[in-house]
C-alpha cells in the first residue's frame, strides 16, 4: 500500500522514476460497478489503484455509512433522506440493481465494512458529506457540522487503527476543522468550492484545517492554482464530475500535463492503462 507521505509525489528527494501520480477510484470503480458499494471498492482494489474515494454520511442513529446523495432514490431502491433512515432499514435496501442486475444485492455499506475491506490494501479518501453548503459562507466556519459525522468517523477509523491509511476530505471547512481538533493524527484534504473558498489562495485554504492537499475539478485546477498549491507543499488531486468527466485518456492527458499528483476517476482501469503505456 502506498504511503500518504508521498501524496505530493514529485517533491524533492521523493522524486523517483518508479513513482507515478496517484490513481484514485472515485466512489470505488464507479464506472464499472455501482458507486460506493463494496463491489465497486473491491474491484478498484483488484485493479491496483492507490486510493479509493468514498462518501461518508450517517444513518439516523449516527452510524457512519457510505453513500453519496443526501437521499436514497438515485442509488438504491429506497426513498427519503439518509439522515432520517434507521440503519436497519438502510441495510435492507438494494444499492446495486439500479446500476446492473449483476450487482443486485449490493448494500449501502457501513464505514466500518469499507475500512475492513480496505485494511492494509489501499488508502481510503473518506469524503465527509454535510449539508453546510446551504449555509451562508460566513456561518460555515463557525459551528461544527450536524449529525456528529466527524466524531463518529474518527471513532470508527481509530477502532481499526487505520489513521495512517486514511485521508479525510470535505467541501465543508467545519468538518475539517473539527477533524483537526478531534484527530490531529489523521490527514485531511480541502475540497475546493468557490462558495466557500473564493478569493483564498491554496495555502490559505489549507491553513484553515491543516490540510495536506487540495482537491479540485479539472476547470478549477488552473496551472496557476496548481503551482501555488505545490509551492505551499500541498498535493493536488483532480476529480471527475458529471459536468467535467475525467474518465478517458483524452481528459486525463491535459490534467497530467499540469503536474497534478493524482486523478480521481470513475474509470481507474483506463487511467492505469494510460500510465502503463
Ligand atoms: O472527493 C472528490 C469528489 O468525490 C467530490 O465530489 O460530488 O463526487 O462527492 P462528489
Ligand atoms: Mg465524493
Amino acid at each position: 500500500m502506498r504511503s500518504l507521505d508521498t501524496y505530493r509525489w514529485e517533491t524533492g528527494a521523493r522524486r523517483a522514476a518508479s513513482r507515478r501520480p496517484w490513481v484514485i477510484a472515485h466512489r470505488g470503480a464507479s464506472g464499472l460497478a455501482p458507486e460506493n458499494t463494496l463491489a465497486a471498492i473491491e474491484l478498484a482494489i483488484d485493479l491496483g489503484v492507490d486510493m479509493v474515494e468514498a462518501d461518508v454520511t450517517v444513518a439516523r442513529e449516527g452510524e457512519p455509512v457510505v453513500i453519496h446523495d443526501e437521499t436514497l432514490e438515485r442509488t438504491t431502491d429506497g426513498s427519503g433522506r439518509v439522515l432520517d433512515t434507521p440503519l436497519a432499514a438502510l441495510r435492507a435496501l438494494d444499492a446495486g440493481a439500479w446500476f446492473d442486475d449483476a450487482f443486485a444485492g449490493q448494500r449501502v455499506p457501513t464505514l466500518d465494512e469499507v475500512l475492513a475491506l480496505a485494511d492494509g490494501r489501499v488508502v481510503l479518501n473518506l469524503e465527509i458529506k454535510t449539508e453546510s453548503l446551504r449555509l451562508d459562507p460566513d456561518e460555515v466556519v463557525r459551528t461544527p457540522p450536524p449529525g456528529g459525522v466527524v466524531a463518529r468517523l474518527v471513532d470508527t477509523v481509530r477502532r481499526r487503527d487505520l489513521g495512517e491509511a486514511v485521508l479525510v476530505s470535505s467541501f465543508d471547512p467545519r468538518a475539517l476543522m473539527q477533524l483537526r481538533t478531534l484527530a490531529p493524527e489523521i490527514r485531511c484534504a480541502a475540497l475546493y468550492t468557490p462558495r466557500v473558498h473564493d478569493g483564498l489562495t491554496p495555502s490559505q485554504i489549507a491553513a484553515q484545517a491543516g490540510s495536506c492537499a487540495l482537491h479540485l475539478t479539472s476547470s478549477q485546477a488552473t496551472p496557476a492554482r496548481v503551482e501555488a498549491a505545490h509551492r505551499a507543499g500541498l498535493a493536488v488531486m483532480v476529480y471527475s464530475t458529471r459536468r467535467a468527466p475525467v474518465n478517458d485518456a483524452a481528459a486525463m492527458w491535459p490534467i497530467l500535463g499540469r503536474g497534478v499528483d493524482g486523478i480521481c476517476t470513475d474509470r481507474p482501469d483506463r487511467f492505469l492503462e494510460l500510465l502503463r503505456g
